[in-house]
């Protein structure tokens, strides 16, 4: 006696009725850029269908992005001025404040989660102010401006702040300047576990943000890590964290699983642009079959455990879920 698993594969009438997880566009958020200027926009030769925008580009994308049926997106701001504390970021009429402000005023619906980070807006490139002793980021003073960045992106009307800059007790930080600022309602996506991952190359051609000297492995995470990942994740939970995320999310499937099975919080994946860059490449040599490529890996983030899937494939997927 043997158990005939294929029963249940016949025809895609049954495969669906058992099928165990599906994408819907509801469960993705698209990464925008803006960048200071009129320029319309442009390509990013490492991630061909991914675009540095100007302002009124970016309101017109979100136009597009409503259209087949995506709601929220995740804003990253390039701007002309930077230096070593990043001051851009720090004022009123930043960048970041006036896209929000521009895509609130012509598509209130659009949900606007901003990334929170300096290495946009400095001119070394990390994440934060330099400490010269250990020339590495000064994480207590990283804190303070980070919570002035975080009111500035409230105040221009964000509805979701995501900190990445891996700064320790960022979420407690934010949480109470939020709070004491009359955001108490305003959710925080922590980056909880992001990785010093290789995959984030083709990111630092479109976000200017490569960093001049050095890398980011005094603040991001060992690839090596599992349970540090669990740590980091528990630990924003208990600073009052609403989403965690994972970042990357191909090479950390396994991680993504893990903390699906330590928490009841929502889960964001990030399919970051090292991830994207590969497939489109690829799919672009002729060498896969690029939806159904993509459309499996998207999958294999929602079966791992993500809630929320962060990817510069959410268009291209929503196009193709419509039209089934
Ligand atoms: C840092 C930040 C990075 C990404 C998002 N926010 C890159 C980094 O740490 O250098 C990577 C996103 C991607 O690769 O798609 N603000």
């Amino acid at each position: 006696m043997f158990k005939r698993f294929r029963r249940l594969r016949t025809n895609e009438a049954i495969r669906s009725l058992v099928r165990e997880t599906v994408l819907t566009s509801n469960d993705f958020m698209y990464p925008l850029f803006v960048k200071e200027g009129k320029f319309d926009k442009i390509e990013i030769g490492s991630m061909p269908g991914v675009f540095q925008m100007d302002i009124d580009e970016v309101v017109k994308e979100c136009g597009i992005m409503l259209e087949v049926g995506l709601k929220s997106v995740l804003l990253f701001a390039i701007p002309d001025l930077k230096d070593s504390v990043g001051s851009e970021c720090l004022c009123d009429h930043s960048l970041i404040s006036r896209t929000i402000k521009a895509i609130k005023e012509k598509y209130p619906q659009m949900y606007i989660a901003t990334d929170l980070c300096f290495c946009e807006y400095t001119d070394h490139g990390h994440c934060g102010i330099m400490d010269p002793k250990t020339q590495s980021v000064d994480n207590d003073a990283t804190l303070e401006i980070s919570a002035q960045q975080a009111i500035i992106h409230a105040k221009a009307g964000a509805d979701m702040i995501a900190p990445s800059g891996m700064m320790d007790g960022i979420i407690t930080t934010l949480r109470k300047a939020l709070d004491e600022n009359g955001f108490p309602n305003l959710p925080i996506m922590a980056y909880s576990t992001k990785f010093a991952s290789a995959f984030y190359g083709p990111f630092r051609d479109v976000a200017e943000s490569t960093p001049s000297f050095g890398d980011r492995r005094t603040y991001q995470m060992d690839v090596a890590n599992r349970l540090e990942a669990i740590e980091e994740s528990l630990e924003d939970e208990k600073e009052g964290a609403d989403i965690l995320m994972v970042k990357p999310a191909l090479s950390f499937l396994d991680v993504i699983r893990d903390i699906r099975n330590n928490t009841n919080l929502p889960i964001a994946a990030y399919n970051v642009s090292g991830e994207y860059a590969m497939l489109k490449h690829a799919g672009n040599a002729g060498l896969i079959d690029y939806e159904r490529v993509m459309m499996e890996k998207l999958l294999s983030m929602k079966r791992a455990g993500a809630n929320i899937i962060i990817t510069y494939h959410a268009k291209e997927a929503c196009e193709i879920l419509n039209n089934n």
